[in-house]
């Protein structure tokens, strides 16, 4: 078979810590362009696979015939990026959050139906070994039915992981058009959508900007959802656990309680209300600091080979960022959002 021909938009610090090495270790994969309008970032790998650099990411379309992209841009290029590349042709690995709206999200869910190609989201969460631990646990029906539940993001902020640091466009709203929200909320709320199977029907949130200096991007938000199927619980998203960084799940199901991520960070452990107590060993929970591999680019590229369209479709990274417009539009309103 011949090898996928892949390009990477934007070759900041997921480009260069997950997406080219997990295609640099896939068999099926060449990679043959990258783009970066900071052209040393791009060059740098261009030399090192024998491959075009690429400062604008319309002209790279243009002149390459390329199979896959990965969109690694900040958050407001992901659209356009997602379907200049769709109506060039290629597959689609965008990362999260999907989208700035609604409205763009579904565009570029029209423009990959429109063009025959794949649009997968990069949410990661769902693949971490724990959480697919977790969700295996869920659909046992060991637990019984979720009743409540809490999920939390917090770290200690992009500017020590960002290519660019403190001036990072994580902190310029034109560009980020969220913050914490967008960095880390709509990993849980895809996350709580995925393990309980559900979907959110109601969000209210309180949405700030508490101590991050020179941006009005949030870097705190507290929200309370109440699913589909009654289920209540609560999603925190935090740039400033400058120590305790937490990335936990923790559901109160009818027969006992499941931790997922706490406190080891790589640990699952169920207490059943018999007294019953499993913890499973499944692997790490990647944080900035220990990077695992994300398993995304490896299912991307499996969707493409098998020609099977991927389980984190556009419609699923649409319904969790939806989830994140709505804790907006309730901060905005002081009402609860009806989703
Ligand atoms: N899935 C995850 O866990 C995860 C983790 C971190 C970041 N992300 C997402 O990845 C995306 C990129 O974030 P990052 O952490 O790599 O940021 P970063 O600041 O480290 O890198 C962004 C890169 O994009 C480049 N860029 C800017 N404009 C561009 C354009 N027009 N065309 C091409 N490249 C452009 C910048 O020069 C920079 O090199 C964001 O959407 C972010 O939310 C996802």
């Amino acid at each position: 078979m011949n090898k996928i021909k892949v390009a990477v938009i934007g070759c900041g610090a997921i480009a260069q810590r997950r997406h080219i090495p997990e295609y640099e270790h896939n068999p099926n994969v060449e990679l043959i362009a990258f783009c970066d309008p900071v052209i040393a970032r791009a060059e740098k790998y261009a030399e090192k696979h024998g491959a075009k650099a690429y400062a604008n990411y319309q002209e790279l379309l243009q002149h390459e015939k390329v199979d896959a992209v990965s969109v690694c841009t900040p958050n407001a290029l992901h659209a356009p990026v997602a379907i200049a590349a769709a109506n060039a042709g290629a597959h689609v690995l965008v990362e999260k959050p999907m989208a700035a709206t609604a409205e763009e999200g579904q565009a570029m869910i029209d423009a990959a139906s429109r063009n025959g190609v794949y649009l997968m989201v990069g949410h990661n969460q769902r693949l971490m070994p724990p959480h697919v631990k977790a969700k295996e646990i869920l659909e046992s029906g060991k637990l019984g039915k979720v009743l409540t539940f809490r999920t939390t993001f917090g770290h200690p902020g992009p500017e020590g992981w960002s290519v660019d640091g403190r001036d990072s466009w994580f902190f310029r709203k034109e560009e980020a058009i969220m913050g914490a929200m967008g960095d880390l909320g709509v990993h849980k709320s895809d996350l709580i959508r995925y393990l309980l199977n559900d979907e959110v029907a109601d969000v209210a949130a309180f949405v700030s900007t508490l101590h991050k200096e020179g941006t009005d991007v949030d870097d705190n938000a507290t929200c309370v959802l109440r699913m589909k199927s009654g289920a209540i619980g609560t999603l925190v998203a935090s740039w400033t656990y400058y120590k305790g960084g937490d990335n936990s799940t923790v559901l109160w199901c009818e027969n006992g309680v499941m931790e997922i991520g706490a406190p080891s960070g790589d640990e699952v452990t169920v207490k059943f209300r018999n007294g019953n107590v499993d913890t499973y060993k499944v692997g790490a929970m990647a944080t900035n600091e220990k990077q695992t591999d994300s398993g995304v680019v490896a299912a991307f590229v499996q969707s493409i080979v098998t020609s099977t369209p991927p389980s984190i479709s556009g419609e699923e990274g649409l319904r969790s960022l939806k989830v994140i417009l709505g804790a907006f539009e309730s901060q905005a309103t002081g009402r609860v959002i009806a989703l």
